[in-house]
């Protein structure tokens, strides 16, 4: 809201956080959606690059259409980080601001081989949920400004716009108690990074395991935390959530996040060796009692690839967001306006955001994937027997 005035393009990635499709509706910006690269090894999204946004702004740019702003979430749940500076550098000669989702990238900042920050990076906002790794209250975040492109005053007036007028003390003294840990512990994060580190090689070795690095990515993506750990368990033929199921119920491991392919642990300033080492162990249970068993079995393909090659944006969100709706049965709903956020996690990329056209191919694969066992967020009727439509 503080950079985009209605009608102004707001660039995006297609896999940005709910909080960011609601700020499309608050502001009125147009979206253009950057579809991140996606791995279907791993059933996982990455970042965006700076070609893509090179691309996506010329096209507006040729159409005559006015950029407010680009938002780029780094790094994603997964720690995959986009190349902040390098979309920086398109954006700042055009005078466009650069706006970072960094909600998993708090403690970027507290340690030399952890990834660059946004800020340092060349961003102009940057949004932090420092309860995530670090160690405030849930809800209590951070919003850091660099630069003048953004206009400190709108920012404080869309703060007062949208913050209660009567703050929570609990949670600002735990960001202030966060702040004070970090500020006077310069070596805090030496521990996590070599426990992270070392549980990877040991995880690597284990047969039947990988661990999500890098190379995974086509793209050449700048970097990925070291504090969270994908592995795979696919070579097992196990899917993400039966390895996630047992490692919970026979070990009493509880991952961070889950998906078809992989579980992901986030490693911070509270675990402890031992916490590792019994992840470790648990994974070789996994290994010794599946690799060979199943090594035989060829894992069910129990996903397609998401239909994002042809987004059709009938209305803005906003204006999708105050039109009267009706919900329909799924199976009619094939050229309506969709009227709510529908998005299958994993991997986490929206099928329909409210405004967008039901397509055939979103049509089919929402069929597709609703008997999957996968969590469909954002859609009021989470079994999708039914979605709301807008009534144009
Ligand atoms: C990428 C991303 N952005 C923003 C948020 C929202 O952060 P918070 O829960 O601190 O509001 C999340 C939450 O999981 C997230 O994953």
């Amino acid at each position: 809201m503080a950079t985009c005035s209605p009608g102004d393009y707001l660039i995006v990635p297609r896999n940005c956080h709910i909080s960011v499709i609601s700020a499309l509706v608050l502001s009125g910006a147009v979206p253009k959606y950057i579809i991140p690269e996606y791995n279907s090894r791993w059933d996982i999204a990455g970042g965006i690059t700076q070609l893509q946004l090179d691309e996506t702004v010329k096209e507006l740019e040729e159409d005559g259409k006015r950029v407010g702003a680009v938002l780029v979430t780094s790094p994603t749940y997964h720690g995959v980080c986009s190349n902040v500076q390098g979309i920086v550098s398109v954006c700042h000669p055009r005078g466009i601001p650069v706006i970072v989702d960094e909600a998993h990238g708090a403690h970027f900042r507290f340690h030399d081989s952890l990834p660059s920050t946004a800020i340092e990076q060349g961003a102009d906002l940057a949004v932090q949920s420092m309860h995530k790794v670090l160690c405030s209250l849930t809800q209590s975040s951070m919003l850091h400004m660099a630069g003048d492109l953004v206009d400190v005053d709108k920012v404080s007036q869309c703060l007062q716009l949208l913050q209660s007028s009567s703050p929570s003390y609990l949670l600002l003294s735990s960001l202030d108690a966060a702040r004070d840990q970090l500020s006077k512990n310069t070596n805090i994060f030496d521990e996590p990074l070599a426990i992270a580190s070392e549980t990877k090689d040991q995880l690597m070795r284990i047969p039947g395991i990988s661990v999500l690095d890098l190379p995974c990515f086509a793209s050449d993506f700048p970097a990925i935390d070291p504090l969270r750990i994908t592995l795979s368990p696919s070579d097992l033929q196990l899917s993400g959530f039966e390895a996630d199921d047992i490692l919970y119920e026979d070990h009493q491991i509880v991952s961070e996040l889950v998906g078809t392919r992989a579980v992901t642990f986030a490693v911070n300033l509270g675990t402890r060796v031992r916490d590792v080492e019994k992840l470790v162990q648990s994974a070789k249970h996994l290994s010794e009692k599946y690799f060979f068993a199943n090594s035989s079995e060829s894992m069910k393909e129990n996903r397609v690839c998401g239909p994002l090659e042809k987004i059709s944006v009938h209305i803005t969100p906003r204006e999708a967001f105050f039109t009267k709706k009706r919900r329909v049965r799924i199976e009619d709903s094939l050229g309506e306006i969709c009227g709510e956020l529908i998005c299958p996690y994993p991997p986490g990329i929206p099928v329909l955001i409210p405004g967008e056209v039901v397509t055939h191919d979103s049509l089919s694969y929402l069929i597709s994937v609703r008997h999957q066992g996968i969590t469909i967020s954002g859609a009021a009727d989470a079994e999708l027997n039914s979605i709301l439509v807008c009534n144009l």
